[in-house]
């Protein structure tokens, strides 16, 4: 496939998605750092979704955290395994996640991260992002570490999805007609690299409308 490498170039064929190639390389160490810090504070951890099954990506949050567990998924101040609220965002994620906004077009501050690791064998299926207070918000989401192929659909499940490889410091933005659109995860493949041999996604969202 070529590969547009300007910033802000939109690789995917639908409007409203942006692929940021090596978006993030410069902040990636920072970023790390970063997400090591949070995950210190509020470690990762394999949800339960309400059919009673556990994630196979580990989960936790900045800001405003997404939660699920056998009841359904929400947002919520705080972690539930604390009972203290989630760290705040660290400024360098709010900051790059603004400039990849900016550069897809969109204006927007997140309010809250949620921050996936992939260790070899995860997976997430393919889902819409539609727990958050505000739509016209896009989504802006990070890629660090192993690379992944990520799936990208159209409002309906049923609509063909486009598959492509994520790799360390990529940034996809998605929003106006794009912001419901379905997308998931395939099964990372074990590999190394030197942030660890797993993959870390952050996924930017504005909860709060
Ligand atoms: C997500 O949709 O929460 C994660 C997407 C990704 O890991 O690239
Ligand atoms: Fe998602």
């Amino acid at each position: 496939m070529t590969q547009p490498d300007l910033f802000g170039v939109p690789e995917f064929g639908r409007e409203g998605v942006s692929l940021l190639r090596g978006f993030a390389l410069t902040d990636a160490q920072e970023l790390v750092a970063a997400i090591e810090a949070v995950a210190r504070v509020a470690p990762f951890r394999h949800m339960t979704v309400p059919g009673g099954g556990r994630m196979s990506v580990g989960m936790t949050n900045a800001g405003i955290g997404w939660v699920a567990d056998s009841k359904g998924y929400r947002y919520d101040h705080q972690d539930p395994l604390s009972g203290q609220p989630w760290p705040a965002l660290p400024p360098v994620f709010t900051h790059l996640a603004e400039r990849a906004a900016q550069a897809a077009g969109f204006g927007f501050t997140p309010d809250g991260c949620l921050i996936n690791r992939y260790e070899p064998g995860a997976k997430m299926g393919l889902h819409q992002d539609i727990n958050e207070g505000d739509y016209s918000a896009p989504i802006v989401s990070v890629s660090l570490g192993l690379p992944a192929t990520f799936q990208f659909g159209g409002l309906k499940r049923s609509d063909p999805v486009e598959k492509i490889t994520l790799h360390h410091g990529d940034v996809v933005v998605w929003g106006g007609p794009a912001r419901k659109s379905f997308h998931g995860v395939l099964t990372l493949r074990a590999g190394h690299h030197v942030i660890g041999n797993h993959r870390y996604n952050l996924t930017f969202r504005k909860v709060l409308g």
